[in-house]
């Protein structure tokens, strides 16, 4: 098959070799923080200070981390496929930025970016390269106390759905890589994929809870198996 648009949903799992940390695994983030605290907008009403310094701790640990083999040949894979005339859409629930570090150009970050902040009052998203606090101030209407994480929490709506959905509809190939499959609406994408007869592949450490609705699978740690798999796709080219 000479595949021409490939478009891959990531999760944690993608980056977890790097040293970031999931969320539902043992030890995972949401086995040591109650989601509703600190990633819901009525957590962050009620308690900003320990929002802010829950992202602040998630941001300041970026620079020590760095992109695995994953990252790197997903990266490689998107330069092969447009050399041929094709594109790789990389649609990331991840909000670190080891895709772009590792050389990922077309990255779509649905659930927002931990190295941004964004203005409830005027909403311009910017780099956040300091500590976040109720007192930072807006660099672009000087408001203070109006920034939060450029994060998506639950309850709120992902980013760039309709460039995601636009993209699955449209592709040859929707492969997902390193997530559990529990949060929609990215766990429907497969669901979506397969309603216009795209190719379905999941690649994970185990099988996820939509594994069924993959038409092919591969498990094992991601920086085994998505090499592996770049190379296969490449020499299919
Ligand atoms: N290689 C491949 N897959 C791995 C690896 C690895 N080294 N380590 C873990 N995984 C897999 C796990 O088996 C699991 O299926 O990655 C998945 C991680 O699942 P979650 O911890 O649920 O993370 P994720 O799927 O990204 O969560 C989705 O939930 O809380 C929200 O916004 C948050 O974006 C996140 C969303």
């Amino acid at each position: 098959m000479v595949t021409k648009k490939i478009v891959i949903l990531t999760g944690s799992g993608v980056s977890a070799e790097s040293g970031v940390a999931t969320f539902r695994d043992q030890g995972g983030i949401w086995t040591q923080y109650d989601y509703r605290d600190v990633a819901t907008p009525e957590g962050f009403a009620s308690n900003p200070g320990l929002v802010h310094s829950f992202y602040n701790d998630r941001r300041s640990a970026l620079p020590n981390v760095e992109p695995n083999a994953a990252h790197i040949a997903l990266a490689k894979l998107e330069r092969e496929v447009e050399s041929s005339g094709g594109n790789v859409t990389i649609i990331t629930q991840n909000v670190d930025d080891l895709h772009e570090r590792g050389g990922s150009v077309n990255v779509l970050h649905m659930h927002g970016e931990l190295s941004k902040s964004i203005c409830t009052n005027c909403n311009a998203i910017r780099k956040c390269n300091v500590p976040m606090s109720i007192e930072t101030m807006c660099s672009e209407c000087s408001r203070s106390g109006s920034l939060r994480p450029y994060v998506v929490w639950f309850g709120e709506m992902p980013r760039f759905m309709d460039e995601a959905m636009d993209a699955i509809l449209s592709a040859d190939f929707f492969v997902s890589i390193g997530t559990s499959g529990s949060v929609y609406p990215a766990a429907g994408f497969v669901s979506h994929a397969h309603a216009v007869g795209v190719a379905t592949m999941e690649l994970n450490l185990e099988p996820s809870e939509n594994a069924h609705l993959f038409s092919d699978t591969q498990y094992g740690p991601a920086t085994e198996i998505v090499p592996d798999w770049v190379e296969a796709v490449v020499r299919q080219m």
